[in-house]
Parts: C-alpha cells; sequence; structure tokens
C-alpha cells in the first residue's frame, strides 16, 4: 500500500520542527497525533524518534499515523510518562510541546540525565513559561534560541535550551521573555502581549498599595516598550 502524501504542520509545530537539529534521534513527549516526528522523519530530517505519550489513547492515534505515513522503521510509538520510558541514548533533541509548563518542569526534574550539554530541550509551553525559565535558569539550563509564533491569532513561545550553567543569564526581563528580541513580527505580539499582562499587574499591585512592586513591574515595562520602540524607529522588519 502507498503511503498517504505528507500533511502540511501548523505554525507552532513547524517552529518546533525547525529547532530540532538534522539526523537528530528525536523524542517528542506529549505527541498525541505524532505529527511532529512523522513529519521530520517522512521529510528525512531526523534519523529516529520515540513518539511518547502518557495516555493510551494519544498512543493509539499516533500508532495509527506512524503506519498510515509508513515511518514505523523509524519511529516508535511508546506508553510513557514523561521521559520514564525513554533513554538517554534514544534521545539528542527531545520536543515537549502543547503542555503546562509545571508539567514540563515535572518532565525535566524526573530525568537527570538532560543535565549534558549534547543534548538540545525543545519546550513550547501553553501556560506558566515565565515559571519554567526560571526553572531553567535555576538549573543550570542556558536558552540558546527562543522564538514566537502566532497561529489562528493565538501567540505562542518556543524554547531551545541547553546544559550550560556557565552560559545561564536571567536576570531582569529573562523570567518575561527568556531569549525572544524584537526582530520579527510574531516576537513582537509576544512581547506586547506581555506589556498588556504587566501592566494589568502594575495597575493591582498599585491597587494593593504594594508601591515597591509596582515601581518594579513599571521598570520592566519600560524596558519591553524600549525594544519594540528601538526596533521600530530602526525599521519594520518582519
Ligand atoms: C495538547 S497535546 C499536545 C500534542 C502535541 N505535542 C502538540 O503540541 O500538538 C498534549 C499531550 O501531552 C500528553 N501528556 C500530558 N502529560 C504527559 C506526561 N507526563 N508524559 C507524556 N505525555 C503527557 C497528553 O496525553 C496529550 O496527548
Amino acid at each position: 500500500m502507498d503511503s498517504h502524501p505528507l500533511f502540511a504542520l501548523g505554525g507552532r509545530l513547524r517552529l518546533c520542527a525547525s529547532m530540532v537539529r538534522e539526523g537528530a534521534a528525536l523524542a517528542d513527549i506529549g505527541t498525541d497525533h505524532g505529527y511532529l516526528p512523522i513529519w521530520l522523519a517522512r521529510r528525512g530530517l531526523i534519523s529516529r524518534a520515540v513518539a511518547a505519550d502518557v495516555r493510551p489513547g494519544p498512543l493509539e492515534k499516533a500508532r495509527g499515523n506512524i503506519e498510515r505515513y509508513r515511518v514505523h522503521s523509524q519511529v516508535a510509538a511508546r506508553l510513557s510518562d514523561g521521559l520514564n520510558a525513554v533513554s538517554p541514548a534514544e534521545a539528542d533533541d527531545i520536543v515537549i510541546a502543547g503542555m503546562g509548563g509545571e508539567m514540563m518542569i515535572r518532565i525535566i526534574s524526573e530525568a537527570p540525565w538532560l543535565k549534558d550539554a549534547g543534548k538540545h530541550l525543545i519546550l513550547q509551553p501553553m501556560t506558566s513559561a515565565k515559571e519554567l525559565r526560571v526553572y531553567l535558569a535555576r538549573q543550570g539550563f542556558a536558552i540558546v534560541r527562543e522564538q514566537a509564533v502566532v497561529e489562528d491569532g493565538r501567540v505562542y513561545s518556543v524554547i531551545l535550551a541547553r546544559y550550560s550553567p556557565e552560559s545561564v543569564s536571567a536576570g531582569g526581563l529573562y523570567p518575561y521573555i527568556g531569549g525572544l528580541d524584537a526582530e520579527n513580527e510574531d516576537n513582537r505580539a509576544y512581547l506586547r502581549m506581555k506589556i498588556r499582562s504587566l501592566k494589568k499587574r502594575e495597575a493591582g499591585l498599585k491597587r494593593s498599595g504594594r508601591e515597591a512592586e509596582a515601581a518594579a513591574a513599571g521598570c520592566l515595562l519600560s524596558e519591553l516598550n524600549e525594544m519594540l520602540e528601538k526596533r521600530e524607529s530602526n525599521g519594520n522588519g518582519r
């Protein structure tokens, strides 16, 4: 039987895919449908992959898709809570996308072998991105690259991190924007979203009389606005 023509990945998963190193052994944790490893395998961009999920239902979906797209010799579906059923040799690059940042923190903390400069973590948190960035810095993971993407009107950020305690820098805006710059429109959309939430926080702090914290939020807001203004006065890059 011929394999089905390959589907197109949405912008969010395409950005995750773009951070996977060519030829890598991939572990996709919380794979659900399995689209990310299937897409990478069919395009010849990875050597092999484990498509892992903690729930049997999604894993069955991934298995069906692995068969449908004929990548069973490269992609193995596996029931696993986080990385518990994945060995270090099976994963150069680890993608964890589409789940909460708190769950990602748990998954990373249960796999101490990730503290290896050769391993790349590609993380796309749906919530608690700030807590995740702070956790990464405390544990010695540096953000090598971070990039935002807008899909269906929602803005997501994808973090590429690796263990490198000597290059961690975590002050100022780091918990809010990690490695994002203001160089393209999707990143700027993320920065504007942070400005809106920090403004709300600043107003709430002022209302409850927490002047010092409100002033600190005000400083962060000025820095964020400056980043955007500097970029806008230098011309509007996409
Ligand atoms: C919303 S889906 C995201 C699917 C895909 N990664 C994406 O970004 O489109 C989240 C998946 O993570 C799985 N999941 C949640 N907690 C997990 C854990 N601790 N270990 C493995 N998978 C988990 C869920 O079962 C679900 O299939």
